[in-house]
């Protein structure tokens, strides 16, 4: 993907559902001299989502939406992200599957960060089916988002191994460390940096 504007960042938009870690390294991220994106936008599909305080805390405007009706809040949503300029969205532990009306607005410009190695374990619940079938190792994936769960094309990928005495709460966090390095890999890498 070609920078579209001179050396403008490319305005981007994170959606959250939750935590919002990955959310909070891409802000770091961006703010870097040689990051192509800046972090114009939070959206959440949840009031009470912890990531939200980043808005707050890196001044980054936010807006909370309510996905019972995803034809009624994707509508609100391109006219939320056209007001804002958004060009980019990075999904960070977003947990609501965007319809492909939806997606081909936004044509290999929304990327997602799954705590697997795609194509194997997608969807919820991946770290105790990963325990469950005693794998040697697992990690985290970048992709472009398609219209199918989990499976647009990959971008960058990080083994993660497996200790003997890993829980899905030890593995997840030791997952989320290499996902916060990955992403922003992973944007340097689609931009071509
Ligand atoms: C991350 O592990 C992310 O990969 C995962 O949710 C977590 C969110 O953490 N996403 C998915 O499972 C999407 N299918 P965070 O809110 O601290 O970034």
């Amino acid at each position: 993907m070609a920078l579209s504007t001179g050396f403008d960042k490319i305005k981007t938009a994170v959606f959250i559902s939750g935590k919002g870690s990955n959310l909070k390294s891409l802000i770091k991220f961006s703010k870097n001299k040689r990051s192509p994106i800046s972090i114009d936008l939070i959206i959440s599909s949840n009031s009470k989502a912890l990531g939200l305080n980043y808005s707050k805390n890196f001044n980054i405007k936010k807006k909370i939406l309510n996905f019972n009706n995803k034809r009624l809040v994707e509508n609100k949503l391109l006219l939320e992200l056209k007001k804002n300029n958004i060009e980019m969205i990075c999904l960070a532990g977003f947990m609501k599957i965007l319809s492909k009306r939806f997606i081909k607005n936004f044509k290999n410009k929304i990327l997602n960060i799954h705590p697997s190695l795609l194509p194997k374990y997608k969807g919820l619940n991946t770290h105790q089916r990963v325990l469950n079938n005693n794998e040697k190792f697992s990690g985290c994936t970048v992709h472009f988002v398609s219209a199918k769960l989990d499976s647009g094309k990959i971008i960058l990928q990080k083994k993660v191994k497996i200790k003997k005495n890993d829980t899905k709460k030890t593995l997840a966090k030791r997952i989320l460390v290499q996902e916060h390095k990955l992403y922003p890999k992973a944007i340097l890498k689609v931009f071509n940096f």
